[in-house]
């Protein structure tokens, strides 16, 4: 049993066969003990993302079908514990620990997180900023890493480019046209006529409905195309890239992916692709960003525990605004 817990069983989602959201249930499983390095938090909040539905589904862009079932199971996932960030308490922290201690509230960003106890790596979290809820805590990762890799890392944004985010009103899209204005760009969101006052509350200049204009038909000219629909190819964007142009796939099909790996330069404009990781600096900032009001995570809406399979079906609509999350008491 671990320090600090008074028992030595959890409720865990957990999803063994990959299938609608039903294939999700809360059982049991062993409360982890926390390694050397690692902080045992008392998860509060966490998200059922994209990333989650697309494991527990196996739904996945064309020509990914098998390379999911070779690296993360066959018939279903080999973690069958989803969830990719939390907020919450740490309740015992492991002997080579250093940076927390018991009662210290953290976020986090790892797989397995849909569960009441999660065993965190102590890089992999960083202390809640003042102010902010569990669930806006938990919801930080997502979105935030992705836009930090894709904006500073990839097309390196600097003030005064003009970003267009395809996808704005999502738990990426939101982040990144939060961070796009944060690095002081112009900031163009593509979403439904329903989120475009969102979309502008969240800093864009300009919003496009993508049911009634065609971005790539228009007649501006984009520094940065940051696609998360999976709808962008090179050859329907190219026209709208400004000379030096970055065209970003935060989702793409797998040949897309192998192009932007094999041949990211085209002429003067270049195709990215990536998967975005998880830095202790990048949760500092993330963290820092959100007590300064920077960034403030969107949350579509929250459910308890024990109606996770909900939450998993109403990300499947695909019309989620920002984040999803799963609230345990
Ligand atoms: N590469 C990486 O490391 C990485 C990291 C995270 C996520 N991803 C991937 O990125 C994608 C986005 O993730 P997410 O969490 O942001 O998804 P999400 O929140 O589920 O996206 C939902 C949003 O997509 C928008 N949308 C749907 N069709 C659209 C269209 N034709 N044009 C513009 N917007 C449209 C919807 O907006 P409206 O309802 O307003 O149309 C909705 O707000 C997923 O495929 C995910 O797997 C990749």
């Amino acid at each position: 049993m671990a320090m600090g817990i008074d028992r030595a069983v959890m409720k865990a989602a957990i999803c063994r066969r990959y299938g609608p959201p039903d294939v999700v249930t809360i059982g049991d499983l062993p409360v982890p003990r926390p390694g050397a390095r690692q902080v045992l938090v008392r998860v509060r909040a966490t998200t059922v993302s994209a990333g989650d539905v697309r494991l527990r589904s196996a739904r996945v862009p064309r020509g990914f079908g098998l390379l999911l079932r070779l690296g993360f199971g066959i018939s279903g996932p080999r973690h069958p514990v989803l969830g990719a960030e939390l907020a919450g308490e740490v309740v015992d922290v492991g002997r080579s620990v250093t940076r927390f201690s018991r009662g210290n509230r953290v976020f986090a960003s790892l797989i397995g997180c849909h569960a009441e106890y999660v065993a965190v790596p102590e890089d992999a979290a960083a202390l809640m900023p003042s102010g902010l809820s569990f669930a806006t805590a938990a919801a930080l990762t997502f979105g935030g890493l992705t836009a930090l890799l894709f904006l500073r890392d990839k097309a390196r944004v600097q003030p005064g480019a003009r970003v267009l985010v395809n996808g704005a009103s999502g738990t990426v899209g939101s982040a990144a046209v939060q961070l796009a204005r944060h690095f002081g760009a112009i900031v163009t969101g593509v979403c439904s006529a329903g989120n475009a006052a969102l979309v502008r509350s969240l800093g864009a200049d300009e919003v496009i409905d993508h049911a009634a204009e065609d971005f790539t038909a228009g007649r501006e000219r984009y520094d940065v195309i940051l696609d998360a629909v999976g709808n962008c190819s090179f050859a329907r964007c190219r026209r709208v890239l400004a000379p030096g142009g970055r065209l970003l796939l935060v989702v793409g099909d797998l040949p897309q992916m192998l192009g932007a790996l094999l041949r990211p330069s085209r002429g003067d404009l270049k195709v990215l692709g990536g998967i975005a990781s998880v830095r202790r600096e990048d949760l500092l900032l993330l963290a820092e960003l959100a007590e300064r009001g920077a960034f403030k995570p969107v949350i579509d809406r929250s459910y308890p525990f024990a109606r996770i399979a909900d939450a998993h079906a109403h990300v499947d609509t695909g019309r989620k605004k920002g984040s999803v999350v799963i609230e345990l008491g």
